[in-house]
Protein backbone atom coordinates (compact mmCIF):
# COMPACT_ATOMS: atom_id res chain seq x y z
CA UNK A 1 0.00 0.00 0.00
CA UNK A 2 1.44 3.39 -0.87
CA UNK A 3 1.66 5.85 2.14
CA UNK A 4 0.64 9.64 1.57
CA UNK A 5 3.85 11.61 1.94
CA UNK A 6 3.19 14.57 4.85
CA UNK A 7 5.75 17.15 5.25
CA UNK A 8 6.65 17.67 9.01
CA UNK A 9 4.70 20.87 9.38
CA UNK A 10 1.86 18.66 8.30
CA UNK A 11 2.63 16.35 10.14
CA UNK A 12 3.26 18.57 13.72
CA UNK A 13 -0.45 20.32 12.53
CA UNK A 14 -2.01 16.94 12.58
CA UNK A 15 -0.29 16.12 16.30
CA UNK A 16 -1.26 18.81 17.49
CA UNK A 17 -4.60 18.66 16.29
CA UNK A 18 -4.55 15.16 18.18
CA UNK A 19 -3.48 16.52 21.34
CA UNK A 20 -5.92 19.25 21.52
CA UNK A 21 -8.71 16.44 21.36
CA UNK A 22 -7.41 13.87 23.34
CA UNK A 23 -5.25 15.53 25.44
CA UNK A 24 -6.69 14.86 28.97
CA UNK A 25 -5.67 17.99 31.32
CA UNK A 26 -3.07 15.90 33.94
CA UNK A 27 -4.94 16.06 37.95
CA UNK A 28 -3.48 18.90 39.46
CA UNK A 29 -0.66 17.49 42.26
CA UNK A 30 -1.79 16.75 45.15
CA UNK A 31 -0.70 14.74 48.34
CA UNK A 32 -1.76 13.42 51.71
CA UNK A 33 -1.09 14.96 55.40
CA UNK A 34 -2.13 12.38 58.26
CA UNK A 35 -2.06 13.40 61.82
CA UNK A 36 -3.60 11.17 65.03
CA UNK A 37 -6.95 12.75 66.78
CA UNK A 38 -5.43 12.44 70.41
CA UNK A 39 -7.42 11.67 73.11
CA UNK A 40 -9.44 9.12 72.17
CA UNK A 41 -7.26 6.01 72.49
CA UNK A 42 -4.75 5.01 75.55
CA UNK A 43 -2.42 3.84 72.93
CA UNK A 44 -1.59 7.04 71.77
CA UNK A 45 -1.03 8.80 75.38
CA UNK A 46 2.70 8.64 75.74
CA UNK A 47 2.01 7.93 79.10
CA UNK A 48 0.88 3.98 78.47
CA UNK A 49 3.69 1.74 78.57
CA UNK A 50 2.92 -0.81 75.37
CA UNK A 51 4.76 -3.70 76.80
CA UNK A 52 2.36 -6.26 78.61
CA UNK A 53 -0.67 -3.48 77.23
CA UNK A 54 -3.94 -6.30 76.97
CA UNK A 55 -5.82 -4.37 74.59
CA UNK A 56 -8.93 -6.91 75.04
CA UNK A 57 -8.58 -6.19 79.01
CA UNK A 58 -9.43 -2.24 78.17
CA UNK A 59 -11.66 -2.10 75.82
CA UNK A 60 -9.49 -2.03 72.91
CA UNK A 61 -7.73 0.68 74.58
CA UNK A 62 -10.57 3.65 74.30
CA UNK A 63 -10.94 6.54 76.68
CA UNK A 64 -14.40 6.84 78.82
CA UNK A 65 -14.60 10.52 78.40
CA UNK A 66 -17.56 12.61 77.21
CA UNK A 67 -17.30 13.92 72.94
CA UNK A 68 -18.77 17.15 71.96
CA UNK A 69 -21.32 15.42 70.38
CA UNK A 70 -22.79 13.36 73.41
CA UNK A 71 -26.76 13.74 73.36
CA UNK A 72 -27.11 15.24 77.00
CA UNK A 73 -30.71 13.66 77.13
CA UNK A 74 -28.33 10.45 77.80
CA UNK A 75 -26.84 11.74 80.49
CA UNK A 76 -29.48 13.06 82.48
CA UNK A 77 -31.65 9.77 82.13
CA UNK A 78 -28.07 7.92 83.43
CA UNK A 79 -28.05 9.87 86.54
CA UNK A 80 -31.33 10.73 87.29
CA UNK A 81 -32.87 6.90 86.76
CA UNK A 82 -29.81 4.74 86.47
CA UNK A 83 -26.70 5.16 88.39
CA UNK A 84 -24.89 2.07 86.82
CA UNK A 85 -22.89 4.15 83.79
CA UNK A 86 -22.79 0.84 82.26
CA UNK A 87 -26.13 0.49 81.68
CA UNK A 88 -26.28 3.68 80.05
CA UNK A 89 -28.83 3.57 76.86
CA UNK A 90 -25.50 4.62 74.70
CA UNK A 91 -22.15 2.70 74.73
CA UNK A 92 -18.55 4.48 74.73
CA UNK A 93 -18.22 3.10 70.94
CA UNK A 94 -21.86 4.46 69.92
CA UNK A 95 -21.10 8.03 71.06
CA UNK A 96 -17.67 7.65 69.34
CA UNK A 97 -19.17 6.65 66.37
CA UNK A 98 -21.55 10.02 66.31
CA UNK A 99 -18.53 11.98 67.19
CA UNK A 100 -16.32 10.58 63.75
CA UNK A 101 -19.51 10.48 61.85
CA UNK A 102 -19.88 14.78 63.02
CA UNK A 103 -16.20 15.10 62.29
CA UNK A 104 -16.76 14.13 58.71
CA UNK A 105 -19.94 15.70 58.02
CA UNK A 106 -18.38 19.23 59.05
CA UNK A 107 -14.87 19.31 57.95
CA UNK A 108 -13.59 20.71 54.96
CA UNK A 109 -13.79 18.91 51.58
CA UNK A 110 -10.25 18.08 51.96
CA UNK A 111 -10.46 16.62 55.20
CA UNK A 112 -11.88 13.45 56.71
CA UNK A 113 -11.46 11.00 59.67
CA UNK A 114 -11.61 7.13 59.18
CA UNK A 115 -11.01 4.73 62.62
CA UNK A 116 -8.11 2.52 61.44
CA UNK A 117 -7.91 -0.55 63.00
CA UNK A 118 -4.07 -2.24 62.71
CA UNK A 119 -3.79 -5.62 63.59
CA UNK A 120 -0.62 -7.64 63.84
CA UNK A 121 -0.89 -11.44 62.59
CA UNK A 122 -0.53 -14.16 65.48
CA UNK A 123 2.38 -16.28 66.51
CA UNK A 124 4.24 -17.80 63.31
CA UNK A 125 6.73 -20.48 63.21
CA UNK A 126 9.48 -17.96 62.29
CA UNK A 127 8.64 -16.11 65.55
CA UNK A 128 8.56 -19.41 67.33
CA UNK A 129 12.14 -20.51 65.11
CA UNK A 130 13.47 -16.89 66.10
CA UNK A 131 12.42 -17.29 70.16
CA UNK A 132 14.03 -21.35 69.90
CA UNK A 133 17.07 -20.67 68.17
CA UNK A 134 17.85 -17.03 69.65
CA UNK A 135 18.21 -14.00 68.02
CA UNK A 136 21.43 -13.80 66.78
CA UNK A 137 21.60 -17.45 65.01
CA UNK A 138 18.12 -16.49 63.65
CA UNK A 139 19.28 -13.36 61.83
CA UNK A 140 22.56 -14.38 60.92
CA UNK A 141 21.98 -18.06 59.60
CA UNK A 142 18.92 -19.78 60.20
CA UNK A 143 16.42 -16.72 58.62
CA UNK A 144 17.69 -16.92 55.39
CA UNK A 145 16.86 -20.81 55.04
CA UNK A 146 13.73 -22.28 54.36
CA UNK A 147 12.98 -23.83 57.85
CA UNK A 148 15.17 -26.21 59.77
CA UNK A 149 14.09 -30.04 58.46
CA UNK A 150 11.10 -30.15 60.96
CA UNK A 151 9.58 -26.83 60.74
CA UNK A 152 9.53 -24.50 57.58
CA UNK A 153 9.27 -20.73 58.25
CA UNK A 154 9.36 -19.58 54.72
CA UNK A 155 6.26 -17.38 54.40
CA UNK A 156 5.32 -18.77 57.61
CA UNK A 157 2.09 -20.35 58.44
CA UNK A 158 0.43 -19.78 62.11
CA UNK A 159 1.72 -22.15 65.04
CA UNK A 160 -0.87 -23.41 66.99
CA UNK A 161 -0.30 -20.45 69.62
CA UNK A 162 -0.55 -18.33 66.45
CA UNK A 163 -4.17 -19.75 65.41
CA UNK A 164 -5.64 -19.93 69.43
CA UNK A 165 -4.35 -16.09 69.38
CA UNK A 166 -6.36 -14.86 66.84
CA UNK A 167 -9.23 -16.51 67.50
CA UNK A 168 -8.87 -15.13 71.22
CA UNK A 169 -9.29 -11.98 69.36
CA UNK A 170 -11.98 -12.90 66.96
CA UNK A 171 -14.52 -13.28 70.38
CA UNK A 172 -13.16 -9.89 70.86
CA UNK A 173 -14.69 -8.53 67.85
CA UNK A 174 -18.11 -10.22 68.54
CA UNK A 175 -17.78 -8.61 72.02
CA UNK A 176 -17.25 -5.60 70.85
CA UNK A 177 -19.84 -5.38 68.12
CA UNK A 178 -22.53 -7.44 70.53
CA UNK A 179 -21.95 -6.16 74.13
CA UNK A 180 -20.13 -2.50 73.12
CA UNK A 181 -22.11 -1.71 70.06
CA UNK A 182 -19.30 -0.93 67.92
CA UNK A 183 -19.12 -0.46 64.45
CA UNK A 184 -17.08 -3.21 62.67
CA UNK A 185 -14.93 -2.36 59.79
CA UNK A 186 -16.46 -1.73 56.77
CA UNK A 187 -13.42 -2.74 54.52
CA UNK A 188 -10.66 -4.99 55.18
CA UNK A 189 -7.28 -5.16 53.75
CA UNK A 190 -4.51 -7.31 54.40
CA UNK A 191 -0.76 -8.58 54.01
CA UNK A 192 0.08 -10.91 51.01
CA UNK A 193 2.24 -13.07 53.94
CA UNK A 194 0.21 -16.14 54.82
CA UNK A 195 0.34 -15.56 58.55
CA UNK A 196 -1.35 -12.06 58.31
CA UNK A 197 -3.74 -13.87 55.23
CA UNK A 198 -5.08 -16.80 57.98
CA UNK A 199 -5.02 -14.19 60.86
CA UNK A 200 -7.45 -11.97 59.21
CA UNK A 201 -9.33 -15.15 57.97
CA UNK A 202 -9.60 -16.30 61.63
CA UNK A 203 -10.48 -12.80 63.33
CA UNK A 204 -13.21 -12.14 60.88
CA UNK A 205 -14.83 -14.91 58.87
CA UNK A 206 -17.96 -15.64 60.43
CA UNK A 207 -18.64 -12.78 62.94
CA UNK A 208 -21.93 -11.96 63.00
CA UNK A 209 -22.05 -8.69 61.85
CA UNK A 210 -25.10 -5.78 62.59
CA UNK A 211 -27.53 -5.33 59.38
CA UNK A 212 -25.86 -3.31 56.77
CA UNK A 213 -22.40 -4.33 57.98
CA UNK A 214 -20.46 -5.13 54.55
CA UNK A 215 -19.21 -8.96 54.57
CA UNK A 216 -15.61 -9.63 55.32
CA UNK A 217 -14.07 -9.78 51.53
CA UNK A 218 -10.29 -8.56 52.48
CA UNK A 219 -8.39 -7.35 49.58
CA UNK A 220 -5.09 -8.27 49.59
CA UNK A 221 -2.50 -5.62 49.15
CA UNK A 222 0.72 -6.31 47.94
CA UNK A 223 2.74 -2.67 49.96
CA UNK A 224 1.29 -4.00 53.73
CA UNK A 225 3.81 -6.72 53.62
CA UNK A 226 6.37 -6.88 56.41
CA UNK A 227 9.72 -4.81 56.19
CA UNK A 228 11.73 -6.93 53.28
CA UNK A 229 14.41 -8.42 54.32
CA UNK A 230 16.93 -11.82 53.26
CA UNK A 231 14.10 -13.46 55.98
CA UNK A 232 12.62 -16.70 53.60
CA UNK A 233 9.67 -15.49 56.00
CA UNK A 234 9.30 -11.86 54.21
CA UNK A 235 9.09 -13.59 50.60
CA UNK A 236 5.53 -14.21 49.73
CA UNK A 237 3.53 -17.32 48.10
CA UNK A 238 2.36 -16.85 43.81
CA UNK A 239 -1.19 -15.31 43.44
CA UNK A 240 -2.64 -18.86 41.95
CA UNK A 241 -1.50 -20.59 45.63
CA UNK A 242 -2.96 -17.53 47.53
CA UNK A 243 -6.38 -17.75 45.72
CA UNK A 244 -6.12 -21.33 46.69
CA UNK A 245 -5.62 -20.63 50.10
CA UNK A 246 -8.03 -17.75 50.29
CA UNK A 247 -10.71 -17.93 47.56
CA UNK A 248 -13.07 -15.53 49.05
CA UNK A 249 -10.13 -12.94 48.79
CA UNK A 250 -9.93 -9.90 46.53
CA UNK A 251 -6.52 -9.15 45.17
CA UNK A 252 -5.69 -5.04 44.44
CA UNK A 253 -5.30 -4.16 40.94
CA UNK A 254 -1.94 -5.16 39.08
CA UNK A 255 -1.46 -7.85 42.02
CA UNK A 256 1.80 -10.18 40.38
CA UNK A 257 1.96 -13.73 39.95
CA UNK A 258 5.34 -13.98 41.64
CA UNK A 259 6.88 -12.11 44.49
CA UNK A 260 7.72 -8.64 42.89
CA UNK A 261 10.70 -7.11 46.03
CA UNK A 262 11.55 -10.18 47.55
CA UNK A 263 15.64 -10.89 46.43
CA UNK A 264 17.79 -13.29 48.41
CA UNK A 265 20.50 -11.41 50.97
CA UNK A 266 19.02 -8.03 50.29
CA UNK A 267 17.19 -5.66 52.31
CA UNK A 268 15.08 -2.85 51.92
CA UNK A 269 15.95 0.42 54.12
CA UNK A 270 13.63 1.33 56.77
CA UNK A 271 13.12 4.55 55.14
CA UNK A 272 11.70 3.14 51.99
CA UNK A 273 9.61 0.80 54.10
CA UNK A 274 8.31 3.89 55.19
CA UNK A 275 7.98 5.50 51.55
CA UNK A 276 5.94 2.34 50.57
CA UNK A 277 3.80 2.98 53.51
CA UNK A 278 3.16 6.39 52.61
CA UNK A 279 1.84 5.01 49.39
CA UNK A 280 0.22 2.28 50.53
CA UNK A 281 -1.80 4.76 53.04
CA UNK A 282 -2.29 7.26 49.87
CA UNK A 283 -3.87 4.20 48.00
CA UNK A 284 -6.53 3.55 50.56
CA UNK A 285 -7.49 6.70 51.37
CA UNK A 286 -7.96 8.06 47.71
CA UNK A 287 -9.70 5.34 46.74
CA UNK A 288 -11.88 3.64 49.85
CA UNK A 289 -14.00 6.39 51.84
CA UNK A 290 -14.73 3.66 54.83
CA UNK A 291 -14.80 5.44 58.30
CA UNK A 292 -13.82 2.14 59.49
CA UNK A 293 -10.98 0.01 58.37
CA UNK A 294 -8.84 -2.70 59.07
CA UNK A 295 -5.63 -3.73 58.25
CA UNK A 296 -3.89 -7.03 59.39
CA UNK A 297 0.11 -6.76 58.75
CA UNK A 298 3.15 -7.27 61.34
CA UNK A 299 4.89 -5.99 63.78
CA UNK A 300 7.73 -3.96 61.31
CA UNK A 301 4.72 -2.39 59.17
CA UNK A 302 2.73 -1.47 61.63
CA UNK A 303 5.19 0.88 63.03
CA UNK A 304 6.25 2.05 60.03
CA UNK A 305 2.48 2.83 59.25
CA UNK A 306 2.54 4.44 63.07
CA UNK A 307 5.13 6.56 61.87
CA UNK A 308 3.55 7.66 58.73
CA UNK A 309 0.70 8.52 60.53
CA UNK A 310 2.30 10.52 62.81
CA UNK A 311 1.46 8.11 65.75
CA UNK A 312 4.22 7.32 68.49
CA UNK A 313 5.93 4.30 68.87
CA UNK A 314 3.52 1.94 70.48
CA UNK A 315 5.29 -1.97 69.82
CA UNK A 316 2.49 -4.48 69.33
CA UNK A 317 3.04 -8.46 70.66
CA UNK A 318 2.02 -10.94 67.99
CA UNK A 319 -2.10 -11.39 67.81
CA UNK A 320 -2.19 -7.84 69.28
CA UNK A 321 -4.50 -4.62 67.85
CA UNK A 322 -4.14 -0.76 68.09
CA UNK A 323 -6.78 1.02 67.07
CA UNK A 324 -5.98 4.88 65.63
CA UNK A 325 -8.55 7.68 65.18
CA UNK A 326 -6.25 9.65 61.83
CA UNK A 327 -7.31 12.87 60.25
CA UNK A 328 -6.14 12.95 56.66
CA UNK A 329 -5.87 16.11 54.45
CA UNK A 330 -5.36 16.25 51.26
CA UNK A 331 -3.06 19.03 50.23
CA UNK A 332 -2.33 20.67 46.50
CA UNK A 333 1.82 20.28 45.38
CA UNK A 334 3.89 17.25 45.61
CA UNK A 335 4.43 16.28 49.76
CA UNK A 336 8.22 16.53 51.19
CA UNK A 337 10.17 15.12 48.40
CA UNK A 338 12.35 11.45 49.54
CA UNK A 339 14.18 9.31 47.27
CA UNK A 340 14.11 5.97 47.20
CA UNK A 341 17.48 3.85 48.34
CA UNK A 342 18.88 0.81 46.94
CA UNK A 343 18.14 -2.47 49.03
CA UNK A 344 21.44 -2.86 51.23
CA UNK A 345 23.36 -6.41 51.08
CA UNK A 346 22.72 -7.93 54.74
CA UNK A 347 25.87 -10.03 56.37
CA UNK A 348 25.20 -13.04 57.77
CA UNK A 349 27.44 -16.11 59.22
CA UNK A 350 28.44 -19.77 57.64
CA UNK A 351 27.92 -21.24 60.73
CA UNK A 352 24.69 -20.05 63.14
CA UNK A 353 26.59 -17.90 65.65
CA UNK A 354 26.26 -19.43 69.55
CA UNK A 355 26.00 -16.19 71.43
CA UNK A 356 21.92 -16.04 71.70
CA UNK A 357 21.62 -12.42 73.03
CA UNK A 358 20.32 -9.91 70.43
CA UNK A 359 23.47 -7.83 70.48
CA UNK A 360 24.76 -9.14 67.25
CA UNK A 361 21.52 -8.00 64.59
CA UNK A 362 24.36 -6.88 62.33
CA UNK A 363 25.70 -10.53 62.42
CA UNK A 364 29.63 -9.28 63.73
CA UNK A 365 29.24 -12.21 65.51
CA UNK A 366 30.21 -14.59 63.06
CA UNK A 367 32.46 -17.53 64.58
C1 LIG B 1 1.18 17.51 58.41
O1 LIG B 1 0.56 18.65 58.97
C2 LIG B 1 1.01 18.98 60.26
C3 LIG B 1 0.13 20.09 60.81
O2 LIG B 1 0.04 21.12 59.88
C4 LIG B 1 2.48 19.36 60.20
O3 LIG B 1 2.95 19.67 61.49
C5 LIG B 1 3.25 18.16 59.65
O4 LIG B 1 4.59 18.50 59.48
C6 LIG B 1 2.67 17.69 58.33
N1 LIG B 1 3.31 16.44 58.00
C7 LIG B 1 3.80 16.21 56.81
C8 LIG B 1 4.41 14.86 56.63
O5 LIG B 1 3.73 17.03 55.89
C1 LIG C 1 -6.00 -10.05 78.39
O1 LIG C 1 -7.22 -9.79 79.02
C2 LIG C 1 -8.24 -10.74 78.76
C3 LIG C 1 -9.55 -10.20 79.29
O2 LIG C 1 -9.38 -9.68 80.57
C4 LIG C 1 -7.81 -12.07 79.38
O3 LIG C 1 -8.79 -13.04 79.11
C5 LIG C 1 -6.50 -12.47 78.72
O4 LIG C 1 -6.03 -13.66 79.34
C6 LIG C 1 -5.45 -11.38 78.88
N1 LIG C 1 -4.31 -11.73 78.08
C7 LIG C 1 -3.09 -11.72 78.55
C8 LIG C 1 -2.00 -12.10 77.60
O5 LIG C 1 -2.83 -11.39 79.70
C1 LIG D 1 -24.37 6.55 92.69
O1 LIG D 1 -22.95 6.53 92.30
C2 LIG D 1 -22.17 7.33 93.12
C3 LIG D 1 -20.73 7.36 92.53
O2 LIG D 1 -20.30 6.07 92.19
C4 LIG D 1 -22.21 6.82 94.57
O3 LIG D 1 -21.37 7.64 95.40
C5 LIG D 1 -23.62 6.83 95.05
O4 LIG D 1 -23.68 6.26 96.36
C6 LIG D 1 -24.53 6.06 94.12
N1 LIG D 1 -25.92 6.23 94.52
C7 LIG D 1 -26.76 5.22 94.61
C8 LIG D 1 -28.15 5.56 94.98
O5 LIG D 1 -26.42 4.06 94.37
C1 LIG E 1 13.56 -26.83 64.30
O1 LIG E 1 13.08 -25.72 65.08
C2 LIG E 1 12.01 -26.05 65.95
C3 LIG E 1 11.63 -24.77 66.67
O2 LIG E 1 11.18 -23.81 65.79
C4 LIG E 1 12.44 -27.11 66.94
O3 LIG E 1 11.35 -27.48 67.77
C5 LIG E 1 12.97 -28.33 66.20
O4 LIG E 1 13.47 -29.24 67.13
C6 LIG E 1 14.07 -27.91 65.25
N1 LIG E 1 14.50 -29.04 64.44
C7 LIG E 1 15.77 -29.35 64.29
C8 LIG E 1 16.08 -30.53 63.40
O5 LIG E 1 16.66 -28.69 64.82
C1 LIG F 1 2.90 -21.52 43.19
O1 LIG F 1 3.20 -21.93 44.51
C2 LIG F 1 2.89 -23.30 44.77
C3 LIG F 1 3.10 -23.54 46.26
O2 LIG F 1 4.37 -23.10 46.65
C4 LIG F 1 3.73 -24.19 43.87
O3 LIG F 1 3.40 -25.55 44.10
C5 LIG F 1 3.45 -23.83 42.41
O4 LIG F 1 4.32 -24.56 41.58
C6 LIG F 1 3.68 -22.34 42.19
N1 LIG F 1 3.25 -21.98 40.86
C7 LIG F 1 3.92 -21.10 40.11
C8 LIG F 1 3.33 -20.80 38.78
O5 LIG F 1 4.94 -20.57 40.48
Amino acid sequence: MHLPTITVGAFLALTSLASALYHRPTPPKTHVNYTVVPDIFLQDDPSTVASGFNFTAVNFGLINRAYPTDDDDDDDKTTTHNNNSLSKSTSQWQRLATYINSLNSQCSSNERYTLLFLGRHGEGYHNAAETYLGTPAWNCYWSERDGNGTVTWADAHLTPTGVAQALSVHAFWAHLIHVEHMTPPQTYYVSPLYRCLDTARLTFDGLELPRGSPPFVPTVKELFREGISAHTCDRRSNRTYIHEQFPSYRFEPGFAEQDPYWTALLAETSADQDRRSKTVLDDVFTTDGSEYISVTAHSGEIASLLRVLGHRVFALSTGAAIPVLVKATTLKGHGPATTTQPYTAQKTCAVPPTIRDSTCNDCSCCT
